[in-house]
C-alpha cells in the first residue's frame, strides 16, 4: 500500500519524507488555505515546492466546476511538474474532465467520492485514482471502510486499473484496516502515520535494553 500525506504543510511533508516511506502527497483547497497559501501564482509555486521535496505523486486540485475551466486549470497544473496528478471533484462535469485528461495521458484523482456508484463512474472515465473520504463518512455514522471494501470488490470484478486512494484517514486503525481491505493507497495526516510506529511495549522494552546496557558498561 502506498502512503501519501494529506497536507500542504512543507515541514510535515519533509518530516514524513525523511521517514523514507512516503509515496506522495494530497492537498485540497482547504489544506492550502490552512497554510495561508492564497492567490493563483502562490498556489502554483507551492505545488512546485511540494514536488521538489517528494519524489511521488502530488495531487493538485482544480477550483473550477465547469468543464472548460477544469480543463484549463488542469492543464496548467499538469504542466507544473511530471509528478502532478490533477484532482477533480466527482460531479458530472468532472467525469467529462477525467475522460478528457485520460485521453490525453494526464493523470487524475477523482475526489469527494462517497458511494460505490461514483467510484464506478470515475473508473469508467479513466481516473488514475479515486478518493473515498472514509473519515467524513464515519462522521455521519456511515462506515467508510465498508465503502472501500465495496469499491475494492467492484474494481477487482472488472480489473479496473484505477487505484483506490483511501482519503480522509484520521487515525492509525484506518490505515491498518485499509491495508487489510486492499486499498492501493492511503492518505492521512502525519500524526496517523507516526502513530503506526508507537507501542508501549516497544518503549518499555527499549528503555530496559538501554538500562541493562548501561549497567554492564559502567
Ligand atoms: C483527500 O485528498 C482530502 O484532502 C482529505 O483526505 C480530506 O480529509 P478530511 O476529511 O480530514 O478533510
Amino acid at each position: 500500500m502506498k502512503f501519501f500525506i494529506d497536507t500542504a504543510n512543507l515541514q510535515e511533508i519533509k518530516e514524513a519524507n525523511d521517514l523514507g516511506v512516503l509515496d506522495g502527497v494530497t492537498t485540497n483547497p482547504s489544506l492550502m488555505a490552512k497554510e495561508g497559501i492564497t492567490g493563483q501564482q502562490n498556489i502554483l509555486n507551492h505545488y512546485v515546492a511540494i514536488c521538489e521535496i517528494v519524489d511521488g505523486d502530488v495531487s493538485a486540485e482544480v477550483i473550477a466546476t465547469d468543464l472548460e475551466g477544469m480543463i484549463r486549470e488542469g492543464e496548467i497544473l499538469a504542466a507544473l511538474h511530471k509528478n502532478i496528478v490533477v484532482k477533480i471533484p466527482m460531479i458530472p462535469e468532472g467525469i467529462k474532465a477525467i475522460k478528457y485528461f485520460s485521453n490525453k495521458g494526464i493523470r487524475t484523482n477523482c475526489t469527494l467520492i462517497f458511494s460505490a456508484g461514483q467510484a464506478l463512474l470515475a473508473a469508467k472515465a479513466g481516473a488514475t485514482y479515486i478518493s473515498p473520504f472514509i473519515g467524513r463518512l464515519d462522521d455521519i455514522s456511515v462506515n467508510g471502510l465498508d465503502l472501500v471494501a465495496q469499491i475494492r470488490q467492484i474494481y477487482d470484478n472488472y480489473v479496473f486499473d484505477t487505484e483506490i486512494l483511501a482519503a480522509s484517514v484520521r487515525h492509525p486503525m484506518h490505515i491498518i484496516n485499509c491495508a487489510e481491505i486492499g486499498a492501493d493507497v492511503m492518505t492521512g495526516p502525519l500524526s496517523a502515520i507516526l502513530a503506526l510506529a508507537k507501542h508501549p511495549l516497544t518503549d518499555s522494552g527499549l528503555k530496559q535494553f538501554l538500562a541493562d546496557h548501561a549497567k554492564g558498561n559502567n
